[in-house]
């Protein structure tokens, strides 16, 4: 991290966000109102950074950034709730905090102007350290609200924004193979912190769980590695732990009409319009037992090619899969409970999405198996559209089998805003 930039920047931030604060701090590096929120602004500030050549993303604009921002290499997902009795002025404070908080980590700043090292000696520092030196490692901060934080199961609006409650903000239907664990699911607020670097993201959310002390608390959180999908035509596709090419026909950033029909809303009031739904599924996958089946019946499962990632109807990686195509004794090429075919929009009335997810190892079982799969993360305009597709797969997906989820959570992700803006003003306004 650096502390090279302006004053009036380092000072809006330590000093809590303001309308002017955050002006200062956006005009301080020369950022464009109205640009894209996860555009390149620049790379990594400073000569000290060991990785100079790191991309600096924006964190104002249009849409929020961390979504169709090329997909880095991990992931620190935290979701929290806000603390009983918390006033609607106490959560605005928070974002207003967390915004100017965001806007200076993705700038490869400390949180505050006196940050890790200048407070003073009697005084525990503003900023945690860790990532000093780091540089932005391509960091983006993603935020996303609760169905909680608009209304609670029982029907309380503890922040006056029942009212707003989209009416397509549905959760998700049990699944099978769902073992869903209440207190890793849910919450009033997410983060999703991506990075090159895994010390930047878990910086960025360790120093944004201090900001929101006493307002609110960490309920679960997720480390991923590895990611698990490409969210840009200049990326090549990764693989999962599966050993598969994912992210093939993931919708790019590129593909402003996909994007369009099935990522970004398009209807609501202002500070939704613009935003989209964040799925996020933690996916055990029983990887023991994957490792002793055979290639050819591991490519049917999937209904692409292990090696190449080309659909089993013939092609290339990106050759559009063929789902009539049968062999000389009249069997489909791609079975139609491969999951490809469960999931392709030809099977699922159209219905497309942007899959962001990492992979994940947390330890092992107490009968030496890895506690490994797969954080599953996905940007849709109606969380049902999202049901749809994955109904259709927990129905016949011979995955299954292979799968069990253990989280399970829905986020609006509210619009991205601009320099003098918190995250989610327009909601709080309207
Ligand atoms: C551990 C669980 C999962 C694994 C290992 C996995 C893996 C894959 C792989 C390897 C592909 C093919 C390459 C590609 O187009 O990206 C794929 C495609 C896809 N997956 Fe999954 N997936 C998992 C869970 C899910 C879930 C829960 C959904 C939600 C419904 C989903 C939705 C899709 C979609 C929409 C496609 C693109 C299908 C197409 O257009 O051809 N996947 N997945």
């Amino acid at each position: 991290m650096t502390s090279e930039h302006s004053a009036e920047a380092t000072s809006a931030a330590s000093a809590g966000l303001s309308r002017r604060g955050l002006l200062a701090l956006g005009g301080g590096i020369g950022l464009a109102v109205g640009a894209t929120a996860g555009g390149v602004v620049g790379t990594a500030a400073s000569k000290s950074t060991n990785r100079a050549s790191d991309p600096r993303y924006s964190f104002f604009g249009e849409h929020q950034s961390g979504i169709t921002t090329p997909a880095q290499d991990r992931l620190h997902f935290a979701a929290f709730d806000v603390r009983d009795g918390a006033t609607v002025a106490e959560l605005i404070a928070l974002l207003q905090e967390w915004t100017s908080a965001a806007t200076r980590l993705m700038m490869g700043l400390e949180v505050s102007e006196k940050g890790a090292f200048g407070g003073g000696a009697y005084l525990p520092p503003d900023d945690t350290g860790e990532a000093a030196d780091l540089g932005t490692a391509g960091l983006t901060i993603t935020f996303g609200f609760g169905r909680s934080l608009f209304r609670t199961t029982d029907g309380a609006d503890r922040f006056g924004l029942a009212a707003l409650l989209p009416s397509d903000f549905s959760e998700l239907p049990t699944m099978v193979n769902d073992f869903l664990r209440p207190e890793l699911s849910g919450g009033d607020l997410c983060i999703q912190a991506c990075a090159n670097d895994p010390q930047v993201a878990v910086h960025a959310v360790r120093n944004l769980t201090r900001i929101a002390i006493g307002r609110a608390t960490l309920r679960w959180s997720q480390l991923g590695f590895g990611r698990t999908s490409s969210t840009s035509t200049t990326q090549q596709t990764p693989r999962n732990l599966f050993g598969q090419k994912d992210g093939t026909n993931n919708i790019k950033a590129e593909e402003a009409d996909r994007l369009r029909q099935n990522v970004w809303i398009t209807q609501g009031p202002p500070g939704i319009v613009g935003g989209s739904y964040l799925i996020a599924r933690r996916i055990a996958m029983n990887i023991e037992v994957w490792d002793g089946v055979q290639l050819q019946e591991q490519n049917r499962v999937l209904g692409r090619d292990k090696k190449t990632g080309a659909p089993l109807s013939g092609g290339g990686e990106f050759t559009a899969p063929d789902f009539s195509a049968h062999d000389s004794s009249g069997m489909p090429l791609i079975d139609p409970r491969s999951h490809v075919s469960r999931a392709h929009p030809d099977n699922n009335n159209g219905i497309a999405m942007l899959r962001r997810g990492y992979n994940y190892v947390d330890g092992n079982d107490g009968t030496g198996r890895l506690d490994a799969g797969l954080f599953f993360i996905a940007f849709v305009n109606q969380p049902a559209r999202f049901a749809t597709v994955h109904t259709n797969m927990a129905r016949d997906d011979m995955f299954a089998e292979y799968l069990k989820t253990t989280s399970s959570s829905v986020f609006l992700v509210p619009a991205g805003v601009l320099e003098d803006e918190y995250i989610g003003q327009a909601l709080f306004e309207a």
